[in-house]
C-alpha cells in the first residue's frame, strides 16, 4: 500500500488532463480575467466586461420570486424549455421569421446563448469539420468549437479606411473573395454575428444574401447569433438571415434573455430552427444540463408576454441610445476615432494614437501582447476606464487588425458614463 503511493513523489499533477484543453485557447490567460476588476484599481469605471450596472426591470425580478415561491418551478423543467417560456418566444418571435413557430420542434431553451451554440456545435460537428467565423469574433466560439473537435477558420471583417469619416460599423466590410476562398470540402457551419460584438455592425441584407448563396451552394448550417437583435440604432433593419429565401432549413438562431433583459447572470437563452437542427441539439443540450433553471425561465417568459404591454423594448432602445451617444460625444471630444455602432452595446475606439512610456510598468500578463493590450492598461491604471483589447477576438494571423483597437461598453448606468466620458478628456495628454 505504502509503496503503491510512494510511486509518486510529486502529487501536484497525478490526472493528465485531457489533450483537447490545449486547443482553443482554454488553458491560456483570458483577456476577462487580465482585465478584471479585481486586478484594476477600485475606483476604475468598468466599461471593460459587457453587463450592465442595473438591474432588471422591477416587474421581470418579480416574476422571478412569485416563480420561487411555488413549487413547479423550483424544479427540473423539461429539456427543452419550459412551456410557458416556449410559448412566449413563439408569440415574441413569429411575425419576424414570418411563420408561426411550433413549440414542440422548433423552439430550444438553453443555459444562455453559449450553452445554446456549445450544444449546436456538440451536435453537428463531426472532428476535423470547419466552422467559419468571422473576425473580431465572439471568443466563446472558439473553444466550443475545439471542444467539440471543430477546425475554426477566421475571415476578418475589414475596418473602415483611415481617411473615412465619422467610420460606422457598415464600413467594417466582408471581402467576398475571401469568405469564398475560406470555403473548403470540410466547411460545416458559418456563424453569422448581427447585431456584431464587438464592431456593432448590423449586417446589410445584401451581406447576407451574398453568404446565404454561399452557405446554399457549399451546404453549410448557419449559425445566427443575434442576441442583440433588441438593440439596433438609427432606423437600420436587422435582417434575420433564416427568413432569406430557402435559409430557415439551415439556420439556427441564437438569442438571450441576458441582453434582452439586463440579466446576463440568469444563464437563459433560446434557439429557433427547424426541427433537423433543434432535435439533435435538443439530445445534446440534455445531456449536457439537462435543463435550463427553471425560474428565470418563468421570469424570463414574462419578459417576452409582458415586453410589448410595457413599451420595455422601446424604452430599453432609447436609453442605450442616449448611453451610447454619452460615450461617442466624449471620443469625439477627445478627438479619437471610434467606430459609431449601429447595433450592440460597444464602441471601438482606435487607440494607436493613445502613446505610453516605454519603460511604463506593465504587468507580465500584459507583456508580450498586443499594443492595444498595453493601451488598455494604460488607459485603466492612469484614467480609471477599463475597456477590452480587441485583438483577443482575432486569430494570431490577423491580430495586427485589431491592436489598433480598444471596445468600450456602454451597458452602464448614465452616472458612471458620465463619469467616464469627463476622465477620459484626461487622456488627451497622451495623444499624439
Ligand atoms: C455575440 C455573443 N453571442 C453570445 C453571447 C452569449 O450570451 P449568453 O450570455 O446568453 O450566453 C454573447 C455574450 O456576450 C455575445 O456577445
Amino acid at each position: 500500500m505504502s509503496n503503491h503511493l510512494s510511486t509518486y513523489k510529486d502529487r501536484t499533477n497525478l490526472i493528465p488532463y485531457s489533450s483537447r484543453l490545449a486547443e482553443g485557447r482554454a488553458l491560456v490567460q483570458d483577456v476577462w480575467s487580465i482585465f478584471n476588476a479585481a486586478n484594476l484599481p477600485s475606483d476604475c469605471l468598468n466599461l471593460g466586461q459587457g453587463y450592465m450596472n442595473f438591474a432588471p426591470p422591477r416587474w421581470i425580478v418579480d416574476s422571478a420570486e412569485t416563480a420561487l415561491r411555488g413549487v413547479a418551478a423550483n424544479h427540473y423543467s423539461h429539456p427543452r424549455g419550459r412551456i410557458r417560456l416556449r410559448e412566449a418566444i413563439r408569440n415574441f418571435y413569429s411575425p419576424s421569421f414570418g411563420k408561426e413557430l411550433n413549440v414542440e420542434s422548433e423552439i430550444l431553451v438553453t443555459s444562455g446563448a453559449n450553452e445554446g451554440q456549445y450544444s449546436v456545435f456538440t451536435a453537428f460537428l463531426e472532428p476535423g469539420d470547419e466552422v467559419i467565423m468571422f473576425e473580431p469574433f465572439f471568443d466563446q466560439y472558439l473553444p466550443s468549437v475545439t471542444f467539440n473537435g471543430g477546425k475554426p477558420v477566421y475571415v476578418p471583417l475589414h475596418p473602415p479606411s483611415d481617411n473615412k469619416k465619422n467610420p460606422t460599423s457598415d464600413d467594417w466590410t466582408i471581402d467576398f473573395d475571401e469568405l469564398r476562398r475560406a470555403i473548403t470540402p470540410r466547411s460545416k457551419m458559418i456563424i453569422v454575428n448581427t447585431p456584431h460584438n464587438p464592431v456593432g455592425k448590423v449586417y446589410r441584407r445584401s451581406e447576407l444574401e451574398h453568404i446565404a448563396a454561399l452557405a446554399e451552394e457549399h451546404n453549410l448550417l448557419v449559425m445566427a447569433d443575434e442576441v442583440y437583435d433588441c438593440l439596433v440604432f438609427d432606423g437600420k433593419e436587422h435582417v434575420r438571415i433564416a427568413t432569406l429565401p430557402g435559409m430557415w432549413d439551415r439556420t439556427v438562431t441564437v438569442g438571450s434573455a441576458g441582453k434582452a433583459f439586463a440579466a446576463t447572470g440568469w444563464r437563459v437563452g433560446w434557439l429557433i430552427g427547424p426541427p433537423s437542427i433543434i432535435q439533435p441539439t435538443l439530445a445534446a443540450t440534455t445531456r449536457i444540463v439537462f435543463c435550463t433553471n427553471s425560474p428565470l425561465q418563468e421570469a424570463a417568459a414574462s419578459g417576452l408576454e409582458k415586453a410589448q404591454e410595457f413599451k420595455f423594448f422601446e424604452t430599453q432602445l432609447s436609453e442605450y441610445t442616449t448611453r451610447r451617444a454619452i460615450l461617442m460625444d466624449a471620443f469625439e471630444k477627445l478627438g479619437l476615432k471610434y467606430t459609431i455602432p449601429e447595433g450592440t452595446y460597444f464602441v471601438l475606439l482606435d487607440v494607436s494614437r493613445v502613446k505610453f512610456p516605454h519603460d511604463y510598468p506593465f504587468p507580465p500578463s500584459i507583456i508580450g501582447r498586443g499594443r492595444d493590450f498595453k493601451a488598455s492598461w494604460f488607459i485603466a491604471i492612469e484614467i480609471g476606464v477599463s475597456s477590452i483589447p480587441v485583438s483577443e477576438f482575432y486569430c494570431e494571423e490577423h491580430a495586427n487588425i485589431g491592436e489598433a483597437y480598444a471596445r468600450f461598453s456602454f451597458c452602464k448606468d448614465y452616472d458612471t458614463l458620465k463619469q467616464a466620458a469627463e476622465r477620459l478628456q484626461k487622456l488627451k495628454q497622451y495623444i499624439d
